[in-house]
């Protein structure tokens, strides 16, 4: 446990340094560049402080929640701050906030890594090919890739939800406003983990399970995607996000999606997911 969360320490710091790395080649001004830099390293300070106290405390385990979503906090407004928008055809992978093995044993490093580097990946290039053919270069048959625009678009946008959606410090029940609502649109904890637990094994192929928030409804609610394009339900918001692809799981577990999905449960960030909802809830439709 100790060594786990030093490790994790030291992956948050490895975080900051590339995070460094990222401001300097970007775009936006040198002041502040020099502004946002200062924010990381003020952030790093506080990770080696933990670094160096000698046996982690009960309270440390909220202050590592706190830093790591402060950490998340830089990296939206450093992204903000380099351009208000991407360009058609410039996505780019989302860095990993945790290193490849952080989630073991419940999902392996071989899998995360090949899963991030090369799975999204190609979602990300697939996406800014379709981009650029479609809003650039103006090619046809525009049909082809409105398919491509659709499939890595999706691909992209629900990995991108899935790794933030996962932490090596999952705890095992979900807290405050999205238990307050599972509660009220599921009836139980107990019987929202038991419905999405059965849509994700009910998913034929490859594909994904989704709760996600209605602002038409007011409600909470879960769906299967297929692919990553299809049975999707426009105006609603996606919070939490399962990966049910075989790429997701098939080099620990074989054909077992059933244990997979069991294990990921350990891992699910529900700090993440609370954000989300939060956000979510700031869209305000007429309800129907
Ligand atoms: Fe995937």
């Amino acid at each position: 446990m100790e060594k786990d969360y030093y490790d994790y320490l030291a992956d948050l710091f490895e975080w900051g340094e590339k995070l460094k790395n990222e401001i300097m080649s970007s775009k936006i001004t040198e002041e502040e560049k020099l502004q946002a830099i200062f924010q990381v390293e003020q952030w790093q300070e506080k990770i080696q402080s933990l670094i160096g106290s000698t046996i982690p405390e009960l309270e440390d385990e909220e202050r590592l929640l706190e830093l790591r979503n402060e950490g998340e906090a830089f990296i939206s407004d450093i992204t903000r701050k380099k351009s208000e928008s991407i360009p058609y055809g410039k996505h780019q992978l989302p860095p990993l906030p945790y290193s490849y093995n952080a989630l073991e044993p419940y999902i392996s490093e071989q899998i995360m890594r090949l899963h991030h580097t090369k799975h999204h990946q190609s979602y990300v290039d697939g996406l800014n090919k379709a981009e650029t053919a479609l809003y650039i270069d103006k090619k046809e048959p525009v049909k082809h890739w409105l398919r491509e625009q659709a499939f890595h678009g999706s691909g992209h946008n629900l990995h991108t939800i899935f790794w933030y959606n996962m932490t090596p410090n999952g705890k095992k029940k979900p807290s405050g406003e999205i238990l307050r609502q599972i509660e009220k649109d599921f009836g139980s904890w107990a019987a929202f983990q038991k419905l999405f637990t059965s849509v994700a094994n009910s998913v034929e192929g490859n594909g994904w399970a989704v709760l996600y928030w209605s602002p038409r409804s007011g409600k909470l609610a879960i769906q299967s995607f297929e692919k990553h394009q299809l049975f999707q339900v426009p105006d609603t918001i996606p919070l939490l996000v399962l990966d049910v692809w075989e790429h997701a799981y098939y080099l620990q577990h074989k054909n077992d999606k059933k244990t997979y999905i069991e294990n990921w449960w350990n891992v699910v960030n529900w700090e993440n997911v609370n954000k989300r909802l939060k956000e979510a809830r700031k869209v305000k439709w007429e309800l129907y």
